[in-house]
């Protein structure tokens, strides 16, 4: 009776090992690879991007430094598949010598996107956000899907991502005498949540704590930044006019972009 008991306790235990080194093994996959799956064309199957670079020099040219390029595709031929990520399988289009209707053009639609990115279409649902699903802005507006897609972090890629804002939106492009220091620090995304939010102008929080996630010390210790060397006098005065509206209501900082006329950002 003993020794069966303790029998299935062993292979349990060779079981959880084994599993163990098969979590391990996948782990080590989906590091480098991720498994996605992109859009189907019926009687297609994937061949590759090496195969798309053949005709479609210019594209693949820059394909490498995408995000996308590393993606694997789940199915048949499924190795390097990152074009064939937004455009299907090739098989077809390749043997027709490229002929029209037998692979996916996105074009201006997100739909291939979602295949993918479902919760984006949740964001573009949200009370407050760019028109995507009503076709007045694309996905590639703003990403480039050959290249470099990635636009988030510092540096370049910031400067990027606000550029691309800028082509838009000129009017908080400036130059301005006294810019504001959030821009040059962090973006446009600093304060708005470009695929959307339930704040009105995309902000990403509806009242004092979007400034004050960067101004706390101001609230403090009266007013330290810029040139106004004020100590408790501009906390009260903020109490007071917080509870009216917010620091970039009327006749307070209502230059948040930047101003001609106020260092302090004010009318
Ligand atoms: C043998 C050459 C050839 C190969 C290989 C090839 N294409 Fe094409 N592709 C073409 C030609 C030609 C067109 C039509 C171009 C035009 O109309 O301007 C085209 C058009 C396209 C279009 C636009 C289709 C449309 O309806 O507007 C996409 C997207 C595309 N190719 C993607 C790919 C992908 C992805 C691969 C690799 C799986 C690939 N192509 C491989 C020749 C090729
Ligand atoms: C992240 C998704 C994505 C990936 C990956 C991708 N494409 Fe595209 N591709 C698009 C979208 C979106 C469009 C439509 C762009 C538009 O009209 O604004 C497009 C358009 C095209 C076109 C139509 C011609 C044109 O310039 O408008 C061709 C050809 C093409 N892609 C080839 C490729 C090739 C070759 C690769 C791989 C080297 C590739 N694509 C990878 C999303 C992708
Ligand atoms: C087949 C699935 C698939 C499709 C289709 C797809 N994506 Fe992606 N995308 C991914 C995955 C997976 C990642 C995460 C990549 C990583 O972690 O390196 C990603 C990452 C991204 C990123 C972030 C890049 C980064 O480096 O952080 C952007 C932006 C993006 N996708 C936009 C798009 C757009 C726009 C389209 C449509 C034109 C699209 N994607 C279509 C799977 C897809
Ligand atoms: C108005 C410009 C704009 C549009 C339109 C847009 N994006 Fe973005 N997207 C951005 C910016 C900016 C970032 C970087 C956000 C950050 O750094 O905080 C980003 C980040 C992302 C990321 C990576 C981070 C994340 O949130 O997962 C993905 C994936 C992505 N976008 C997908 C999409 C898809 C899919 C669409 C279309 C349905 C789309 N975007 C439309 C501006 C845009
Ligand atoms: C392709 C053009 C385009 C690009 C690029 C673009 N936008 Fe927009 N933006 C629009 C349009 C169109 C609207 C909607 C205007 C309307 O409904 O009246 C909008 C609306 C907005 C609004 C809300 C305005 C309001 O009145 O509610 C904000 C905030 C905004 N965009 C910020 C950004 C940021 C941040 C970026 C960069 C990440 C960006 N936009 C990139 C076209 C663009
Ligand atoms: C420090 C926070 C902050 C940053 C950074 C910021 N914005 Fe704003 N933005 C706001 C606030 C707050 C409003 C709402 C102003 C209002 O309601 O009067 C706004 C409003 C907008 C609007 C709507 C304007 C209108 O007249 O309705 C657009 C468009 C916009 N911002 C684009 C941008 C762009 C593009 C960038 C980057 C160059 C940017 N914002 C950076 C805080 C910011
Ligand atoms: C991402 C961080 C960040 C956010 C968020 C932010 N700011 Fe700023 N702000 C800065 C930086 C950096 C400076 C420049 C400080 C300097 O150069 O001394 C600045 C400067 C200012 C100044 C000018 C002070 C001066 O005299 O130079 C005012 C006023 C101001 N911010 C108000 C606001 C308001 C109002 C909000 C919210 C709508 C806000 N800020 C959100 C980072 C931020």
């Amino acid at each position: 009776m003993h020794a069966q008991r303790r029998k299935p306790s062993r292979s349990w235990l060779i079981f959880v090992s084994l599993a163990a080194w098969g979590l391990f093994l996948a782990s080590c996959v989906t590091v480098e690879r991720t498994v996605v799956a992109p859009p189907q064309i019926a009687g297609a199957t994937y061949v590759g991007s090496k195969q798309c670079a053949q005709c479609h020099t210019d594209i693949a040219d820059h394909f490498s430094t995408a995000s996308h390029a590393k993606l694997v595709a789940s199915g048949a031929g499924a190795q390097d598949t990152g074009c064939e990520n937004c455009h299907g399988p090739g098989s077809l289009h390749v043997k027709a010598g490229g002929g029209a209707g037998t692979i996916i053009n996105p074009q201006k639609s997100p739909e291939t996107c979602f295949q993918c990115h479902l919760d984006k279409r949740g964001q573009f649902s949200l009370p407050h956000s760019h028109p995507v699903l009503a076709g007045k802005v694309s996905c590639s507006d703003c990403h480039d899907p050959h290249k470099d897609s990635a636009i988030q972090g510092g540096g370049a890629a910031l400067a990027a991502s606000t550029e691309t804002c800028l082509k838009c939106h000129t009017q908080q492009a400036g130059p301005f005498t006294y810019a504001h220091g959030a821009i040059r620090e962090e973006g446009c995304v600093a304060c708005h949540n470009p695929h959307g939010t339930v704040n009105a102008k995309m902000l990403v929080a509806r009242d004092a704590n979007l400034c004050l996630r960067c101004h706390l010390s101001t609230l403090n210790a009266g007013f330290n930044i810029g040139g106004y060397k004020s100590g408790g006098a501009h906390a009260n005065a903020i109490g007071t006019r917080l509870s009216e509206g917010n620091c970039w209501s009327a006749g307070c900082h209502e230059g948040v972009h930047g101003s001609n006329v106020n260092a302090s950002l004010r009318p």
